[in-house]
């Protein structure tokens, strides 16, 4: 915990209060009472308010650490609930998405029903191909409408889906598609990035090569330009979802299985985080309703998002389309063609909402408040923010540029595991503080303990908990129970380890400080530094890696990788391009080190242990911890010293 300290000493000079306006007080879907509310009532209305059930749940839950079974009994499913609910209460004319192409003549206006209309015809094109309940299902795409499509004629078939971030190599993608067994693929042609394309089809034709268990790719053509089709196997989604009759919604078991997840975990192999049906519906609903005060016939709510992370699945599909919001659904990159697209768009469509994470308020805070400044951003009522802990300059920033000092600030922490928000304001009623993302969402108990399992009093440093069980928590990870038990419930018997150093004030408000594991936050996405040491070490000249974040201004951390060559063999700037492109090609270009430091030695225990620590303190250049466990202790001066080169030839 020692490298958190300064962190807390910086944010507990954080004396700035917001207290929330009167007027939008007295609107706000959340009133000062709900944190009065028993925890069992307030999860029984809720599931019974947000959702509607085919069959009505006869048992709110079962705790049988650490497994958790929420609205046992019921009936529903996911699909319906995202669509046919609302049409059938005549808002199928609603737009559920405002899209936008990345190419800025592209938009579409997509309806409740169109979206009905086209899940159902690639539902009944699945159907075709022999998916139903229980047949897992890969996609992998960019943002467009289709992909929620996809996302939900798998729901309405009962078809678990793991959606792979479009920017994922081949080898991740078929490590996700091999350990879900996935028979059926969908993705597209290419995607549309920064003006360039993104070979998605190519990409997933490597991976589907690795990945036997895959019978049908399903290919959406978005931009147009020629892809291989391979007889048999590939075909276009438009000769795919071609039946518009009826496909009826399977009546789906509470504890059924809606999605895998794939995400970083402190060893190479990305972890399958299991959300199902009902519990996790209902508290996406709820938490959306009530952090982000959804006025479902006069907001336009944007979550900028991928779509491909947790996030996007919480609060771009499942939680919105619930409740019924009018969304927006942006393709490209904030800085295409220009630095003001986000807000051009925030001021066409009228956005009154928006959530999004510190290293995207980051760029923009480098990119000057002018490019905001050139629209009429007066219709935002409500900011959000999530993904890794806000500095308070920059909560600052977002507060003053984007929301015109007058908006809410909902902070939210949460994480791929908890499937929902679990500590953030509840705008009209919290006084938010920057830096803060204040307390539990009422029903859920969060508490920071000591390394003995002691709670820690107000002001003190700590572990974040969860020590009862909420409706969208994971149901473990997929094939792994050995590991799900070891990760989040042996430190502490029976209560959720979330992995993040927190601390709470004397008003009880949660800080947040970051992970205390392996797993790095670099913009906002998670990444493991053992997956990344195992792609270096897949190179065949290196020897050795080991990998640490420092801090960055603008993507919160940046990967620092130590790298040993085989035989002795010195570094080059060449060979340090050839490394990070490795890296980009066996995991993504988000995991791309953006320092190496190549070193004859590693610094290691007696035991022969990485000492992580050391590493970090060197890539953060602040002084040494304690370094009389090594067994070579000239090894870090030398590292030290090469480090300090490689800055000075950035520099
Ligand atoms: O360290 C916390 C950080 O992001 C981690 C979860 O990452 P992931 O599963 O990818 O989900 C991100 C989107 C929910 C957490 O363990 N984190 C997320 N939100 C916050 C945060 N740290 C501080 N403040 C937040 N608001």
């Amino acid at each position: 915990m020692e490298t958190t300290a300064q962190d807390i000493d910086t944010l507990f000079l954080e004396e700035r209060r917001f207290e929330p306006s009167g007027d939008f007080a007295a609107r706000a879907n959340a009133q000062p009472e709900i944190y009065d509310r028993d925890f069992e009532e307030f999860w029984e209305s809720e599931g019974r308010e947000r959702v509607a059930w085919f069959e009505p749940f006869t048992k709110l839950y079962e705790w049988d650490p650490p497994y958790a079974k929420w609205y046992l009994g019921g009936k529903l499913n996911v699909a319906w609930n995202c669509l046919d609910k609302h049409v059938e209460a005549g808002r199928g004319s609603t737009v559920a998405y405002y899209w936008e192409g990345e190419p800025e003549d592209e938009r579409r206006e997509v309806t409740y029903a169109d979206l009905l209309t086209e899940v159902t015809k690639l539902a009944n094109g699945l159907k075709a191909l022999g998916v139903g309940k229980g047949t897992p299902v890969g996609i992998y795409m960019g943002m467009v409408p289709e992909t929620p499509v996809a996302m939900l004629a798998c729901a309405r078939l009962g078809a678990p889906h793991t959606v792979v971030f479009g920017g994922f190599s081949a080898d991740s993608l078929a490590g996700r598609l091999q350990d879900m067994e996935c028979e059926v693929l969908i993705t597209q042609d290419e995607a549309w990035r920064r003006g360039t394309t993104v070979p998605l089809k190519k990409t997933a034709d490597e991976a589907v090569a690795e990945s036997p268990s895959v019978r049908h790719v399903i290919v959406l053509r978005r931009t147009g330009n020629v892809v291989p089709m391979e007889d048999g196997r590939d075909q276009w989604w438009h000769d795919v979802a071609t039946d518009e009759s009826e496909c009826p919604a399977e009546p789906m078991d509470p504890e059924d299985l809606l999605y895998l997840l794939y995400t970083s975990g402190t060893t190479a192999k990305p972890k399958g985080i299991a959300h199902t049906t009902a519990g996790y519906l209902v508290g996406v609903a709820a938490t959306h309703h009530y952090i982000f005060d959804l006025k479902r016939d006069e907001d336009v709510y944007w979550c900028a998002a991928d779509v491909g992370w947790v996030t996007g699945h919480s609060y771009i599909v499942y939680g919105p389309l619930c409740n019924g919001a009018t969304s927006v659904l942006y393709e490209g990159t904030p800085d295409y063609p220009d630095r003001d697209r986000w807000w051009a768009i925030a001021e066409r469509y009228g956005v009154t909402i928006l959530y999004t994470a510190p290293t995207a308020i980051r760029s923009h805070m480098k990119w000057g408040p002018e490019h905001a400044e050139k629209h009429d951003l007066s219709k935002l009522r409500l900011l959000g923010s999530v993904g890794e802990p806000i500095n308070p300059e920059a909560w600052i920033w977002y507060h003053d540029h984007i929301g015109g000092s007058r908006c809410p600030i909902v902070d939210t922490w949460w994480q791929t595991e908890t499937g929902m928000i679990m500590i953030t304001p509840l705008p009209g009623i919290t006084t938010t503080k920057p830096g803060s993302a204040t307390k539990p969402f009422p029903g859920v108990d969060a508490a920071v303990f000591n390394d003995a399992g002691e709670e820690v009093g107000p002001g003190g440093g700590g572990y974040l908990v969860l020590r009862r069980p909420w409706p969208a928590m994971l149901r473990g990870l997929y094939k792994e129970h050995d590991r799900y038990v070891e990760t989040y419930w042996s430190k502490y018997p029976n209560v959720y380890f979330a992995g993040d150093g927190a601390r709470v004030d004397e008003d009880g408000d949660f800080w947040l400080l970051g992970r205390v594991d392996d797993v790095m936050n670099v913009a906002g996405h998670r990444i493991s530094t053992i997956e990344v040491e195992s792609a270096l070490v897949d190179h065949q000249e290196v020897a050795e890696a080991a990998v640490a974040a420092r801090n960055d201004a603008t993507t919160g951390q940046a990967i620092v990788a130590f790298v040993t060559l085989k035989g002795g063999a010195e570094g080059s700037v060449t060979k340090l391009e050839e490394l990070r492109n490795h890296v980009a090609r066996k995991i993504g270009p988000i995991a791309k080190p953006a320092n190496i430091v190549f070193t004859p030695e590693l610094p290691k225990t007696r035991s022969g242990k990485i000492m992580r620590r050391l590493l970090r303190d060197v890539a953060e250049n602040r002084p040494l911890g304690d370094t009389t466990t090594l067994a070579d202790p000239t090894v870090v001066d030398e590292i030290r010293s090469r480090g300090a080169e490689e800055q000075s030839k950035e520099d």
